[in-house]
């Protein structure tokens, strides 16, 4: 069965948009996305765009603060800064990758976002949140993989998983995700030895590694959830050989239209949810104020 991606993200999308028409005014007080895009790599652009149409469909506000490929850390984590401060902006993420010269400091400038307004959940507090299992959000593909898997009723419980990558955006917090919800996880990388012997008895197969159709052969009857999107010759391709794979297993994601848009569907999910949660501790410090105020006048 091949996983049609798109149809869960418009679920997940329909109830975020219901949620927004039913508790918000569209323009005053809905969510809004900011989007940080440094440069001018062609598929962050793209990535961009697709997040801002979705806030479009959701009823979201949003922004795009375009910075220039040679901007300085120091103006980039001002605007972060800037963006921390206003308190009309519920979400903040910068696009990635960042431009060579920034990418070392990737680390510091995730780090500037507020924590209550990183709608990727990369900044050292969330992932420490997920890490122990307390967090309000996840990162939003790992988050995708996970819907995916309980969109066919899947459970997770004791299954042999192998994660393919263990970046910080995908690998990594999917790892967690699929312990907390008791899978035994293998997180496999460049340097794992006997790869496709790991492979061949996974009944879950997570690949996130940017290597286009790598691999090439699976368990039979297990389920693979390809997370690559590469280019070749202006057609998008998987981490994943489709043509090879699908024949062995029993559930597939097709590239593009699998994990893609989920990604997207959870970014929305993830700026609802911090937006509840930053307008819930601005209630309790009214009360909180309130109640303070009220004991110094007795
Ligand atoms: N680049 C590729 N995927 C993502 C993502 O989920 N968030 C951000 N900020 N950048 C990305």
């Amino acid at each position: 069965m091949v996983i049609d991606g798109k149809a869960i993200a418009e679920q997940i999308k329909e109830n975020v948009r219901e949620r927004v028409l039913s508790h918000y005014i569209i323009g005053e007080n809905a969510p809004k996305l900011a989007c940080i895009l440094v440069g001018e790599d062609k598929a962050s652009k793209v990535y961009v765009k697709s997040k801002i149409k979705a806030c479009d469909e959701c009823g979201f506000g949003s922004l795009v603060i375009n910075l220039d490929e040679n901007a300085t850390k120091e103006e980039l984590i001002n605007v972060i800064n800037f963006l921390n401060k206003d308190s009309s902006i519920s979400g903040i993420l910068v696009q990635l990758p960042l431009p060579n010269s920034l990418e070392r400091y990737r680390n510091e400038i995730i780090n500037a976002i507020s924590p209550d307004k990183d709608v990727d959940c990369l900044t050292d507090e969330n992932l420490g949140k997920l890490y122990s299992g307390k967090g309000l959000i996840a990162p939003c593909t790992a988050t995708g993989i996970i819907k995916i898997i309980e969109s066919v009723n899947y459970n997770l419980e004791g299954k042999d998983v192998v994660v393919v990558g263990r970046s910080l955006l995908v690998g990594k917090p999917v790892s967690t995700l699929l312990q907390n919800n008791n899978a035994t996880v293998t997180t496999c990388h460049s340097y794992t030895k006997n790869l496709q012997e790991k492979i061949d008895k996974a009944e879950l197969l997570i690949v996130a590694v940017g290597k286009p159709k790598m691999i090439k052969s699976v368990k039979k009857g297990s389920f693979v959830i390809d997370v690559g999107i590469n280019r070749i010759e202006d057609k998008l391709v998987g981490d994943v050989d489709f043509d090879k794979v699908s024949t062995e297993a029993k559930f597939i994601t097709p590239v593009p239209g699998g994990v893609g848009p989920l990604t997207v569907a959870c970014l929305l999910e993830n700026t609802l949810k911090l937006h509840e949660n930053n307008l819930q501790k601005i209630e309790n410090n009214y009360e909180n104020n309130e109640k303070i105020t009220s004991l110094k006048e007795y």
